[in-house]
């Protein structure tokens, strides 16, 4: 599902203090998952708080192309029902992954232990993206590919049944690659192992258990998680309330942050320590982030944040702590360019393989809006103005190569900024947060 073609240029403006009390989408990660797991269960699922994100709706086409039913039912709530490991249908076209890398790599996972051949296309953006970090552990499960150059979409691919268990040490730190293995491992005789030497986002571990299959987190004499699954696993269908996006709140988090007279409650944001690092990041910086009323939704603990307007100080961003941000960066660098003195990233490397590449694109993004920082091969040194406002009034806009994080990231940057930042397009913010624009509205407006 990719967004209009025509793009939608946007001047932000600045309106003064942000105040009031915002509810941000569900949460991509954890959306993207239900729909999978609900459409490879038995029985129904029932969801909300789905992210109605054109990504999560890219893999819910995907899934009702092969097989399963989802619907929206007029309260808002989504009803899915699964066809049961093993019983995907071979789809009748091209699957459509629009701009969304999450939903290309899980599902070329959970469809490479089946017997179906899958085309997978996808915007300009996600054609430009690597594969062969899918590519190579699932062709030794067995699964062959067609790719086009580079190991890049469209390609094509013949799945394996049965498919061979694997024991795969993740080469980079990602989420989508051990999710990919794991839901190959869903429909794999025998034990799927992944080794994972970074902690990544855990939420595929935490759902598959949910959902009832047989996986195991241990911790290896070497300080690596080692996740375990046992294949032909059944799924049973789930009831699944979805908390809200950290990585949306993110934007709002450093508004509220940077703007003076700011004073804003975020409801419902998930706090997954796999998620959070931004928020310590933040406060270490002197941001003032109180969590108010912590519980826990859908097995994931959540709180509303209330943020104010803070002093922030530049820090060396400590580089363990990239895997639980690694979305944020590009609003990091928005709130680095208004602190006092040098705040400096390093271990970035995976941010140049995103939706855009997240340094280069933000460094020249920044420095239209009037910020002083230069990139380096693996992050960025960013020299703030003290809390005085960015210039703003960018003569050419800020270029966003499709990708929703750069857009919202340089709209905070705008509402921070003297004169103003113009952006190229806004509607790849659709990708991830459809209402983000009438909630900043909103909360300046107030
Ligand atoms: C995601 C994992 C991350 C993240 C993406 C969502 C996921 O990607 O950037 O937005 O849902 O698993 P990587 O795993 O490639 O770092």
């Amino acid at each position: 599902m990719s967004h209009s073609s025509q793009p939608r240029p946007h001047t932000f403006t600045p309106g003064g203090a942000l105040k009031g009390t915002i509810r941000v989408p569900g949460d991509k990660s954890i959306s993207h998952r239900s729909i999978m797991l609900g459409a490879l269960a038995i029985g129904e699922t029932r969801v909300t708080g789905l992210l109605e994100g054109e990504d999560v709706m890219s893999t819910a086409a995907a899934m009702r192309a092969m097989g399963a039913t989802i619907e929206k039912q007029p309260d808002g709530e989504w009803v899915i029902n699964g066809v049961g490991v093993g019983g995907l249908l071979q789809p009748e076209t091209a699957l459509d992954m629009g701009n969304s890398g999450t939903s290309t790599r899980l599902l070329m996972g959970l469809v490479s232990s089946h017997a179906i051949t899958a085309t997978f296309v996808g915007d300009a953006s996600l054609s430009k993206r690597p594969m062969g970090r899918v590519i190579d552990p699932l062709s030794t499960m067995g699964a062959q590919f067609t790719a086009s150059e580079g190991g890049r979409l469209p390609l094509t691919m013949q799945g394996a049944q049965p498919a061979v268990p694997i024991t795969y040490r993740l080469p980079v730190a990602s989420a989508q690659v051990k999710s990919a293995i794991l839901l190959a491992g869903l429909n794999t005789p025998g034990i799927t192992t992944v080794i994972e030497p970074v902690p990544t986002r855990d939420h595929s571990e935490r759902m598959l258990k949910g959902f009832g299959a047989n996986l195991t987190v241990d911790t290896n004499e070497d300080g690596e998680r080692v996740i375990r699954i046992h294949g032909e696993a059944n799924l049973t269908g789930q009831t699944i309330v979805v908390p809200g996006d950290p990585s949306s709140a993110a934007f709002f988090i450093v508004a509220a942050l940077i703007v003076p007279g700011s004073d804003v409650l975020i409801e419902n944001v998930g706090l997954n320590p796999t998620r959070a690092g931004i928020v310590a990041v933040l406060r270490q910086m002197g941001g003032s982030i109180e969590e108010v009323n912590p519980r826990i939704v859908g097995g994931e603990p959540v709180a509303d944040l209330r943020v104010r307007h803070s002093a922030l100080t530049g820090i060396e961003v400590d580089p363990a702590v990239v895997p639980s941000m690694v979305d944020e960066f590009p609003v990091l660098f928005v709130a680095a360019a208004l602190a006092q003195g040098r705040t400096v990233c390093t271990g970035l490397e995976e941010l140049r393989v995103k939706e855009s590449d997240r340094i280069t694109v933000m460094r020249e993004a920044l420095e239209l809006a009037g910020a002083t920082l230069h990139e380096t091969e693996d992050g960025m040194v960013i020299d703030g103005t003290n809390g005085a406002p960015l210039p703003g009034g960018n003569a050419s806009p800020v270029v966003t190569h499709l990708d929703h994080r750069i857009a919202m990231s340089m709209a905070i940057a705008g509402v921070a900024s003297t004169k103003g930042v113009t952006i190229d397009d806004v509607s790849p913010i659709a990708t991830s947060f459809p209402n983000f624009m009438p909630l900043l509205a909103g909360l300046v407006a107030a």
